[in-house]
């Protein structure tokens, strides 16, 4: 079915967070490990804003579909990092002061050589928008999988309520991001540019953000087992769908070096989360029949 920008733009709105039971969610709390990876979401999220900056200046700023997409897309992320940081607040792990410009400040090397490609190889080419679009495609496809991993695991059921209305709304946007990245990979030269993209400079999101140990230990958490495998290869075979992109197999296999190096660095601490998640199994109890922990769809 097609993309129907109008509606979208008509149905954007915030996260809602005032109907969930924040007295639960103080009592409740969340485990330490569960705060950090809350943690590098919400710092994220937060920064959207400023991959909006970088994009905006090549051929998608004259779309108007796209900027349409894409001021509705800023606004729900920067409430999906709001709504993380009053979920964490209120567990007692509240963003410290200036976290924002903190967070800006430590952007890796990569993030900014990323940012400078982003914002001058489309002036060379319209077909580099194919990139951007699919780019957006695969990272939006990963939030929606994290934030519906971790709804899977958590134990407390208000987190995963909020989580899975995030998951949600990424998936909306994976949607409008997919759409616009089959249309534009027609073009031999659109496939070119993105598959050197995605093969040389495309790492799972937020990768510049949080310590650097933050990546693999949330793979390990949200992803070392059969179910988070299992979805790490369903977005594969997503977009190897995509004109010209039949060869992608990037996120399993970055995701799994991402793993592999945080048990190598941190071998205690990844027997213990594997530990965890299966000593709280029973809270999982009736999720993995639920459609809404429903894995991304082939
Ligand atoms: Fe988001
Ligand atoms: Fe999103």
């Amino acid at each position: 079915m097609a993309f129907d920008i109008d509606r979208f733009v008509d149905l954007s709105k915030a996260v809602e967070t005032s109907d969930l039971d924040w007295d639960y969610i103080k009592r409740v709390g969340i485990t330490a490990d569960e705060a950090r990876i809350l943690r590098y979401m919400a710092d994220v999220e937060s920064h959207t804003i400023i991959y909006l900056r970088d994009i905006l200046s090549g051929h998608t700023a004259s779309d108007p579909e796209i900027t349409q997409f894409m001021a509705c897309w800023v606004y729900e992320e920067t409430h999906h990092g709001r709504a993380l940081d009053r979920f964490l607040s209120a567990c007692g792990y509240p963003p410290e002061q200036n976290r924002y410009s903190k967070v800006l400040a430590d952007m890796g090397w990569q993030e900014h050589i990323e940012a400078f490609l982003t914002v001058n190889v489309p002036k060379l080419t319209p077909h580099f928008a194919a990139t951007h679009m699919s780019w957006g495609a695969v990272d939006e496809m990963m939030a929606a999988s994290a934030y519906t991993q971790l709804a899977y695991y958590t134990s407390n059921e208000e987190l995963s309520k909020l989580l899975l209305r995030m998951a949600k709304d990424e998936r909306r946007h994976q949607s409008f991001y997919y759409q616009q990245a089959e249309k534009r990979l027609q073009h031999p030269l659109a496939q070119a540019i993105c598959a050197t993209a995605l093969r040389v400079f495309w790492n799972p999101v937020g990768m510049g953000v949080g310590e650097d140990t933050t990546l693999g230990f949330i793979a390990a958490l949200l992803y070392d087992d059969e179910r988070g495998r299992e979805d790490l290869a369903r977005m594969d075979r997503l977009m190897a769908k995509l004109p010209g992109l039949g060869w992608f197999g990037r996120v399993s296999l970055e995701v799994g070096k991402a793993i592999e190096l945080f048990r190598a660095k941190e071998p205690e601490r990844a027997q213990q989360i594997y530990a965890h998640k299966q000593s709280t199994m029973s809270s999982r109890a009736g999720r993995a029949d639920n459609p809404d922990f429903a894995l991304t769809p082939n």
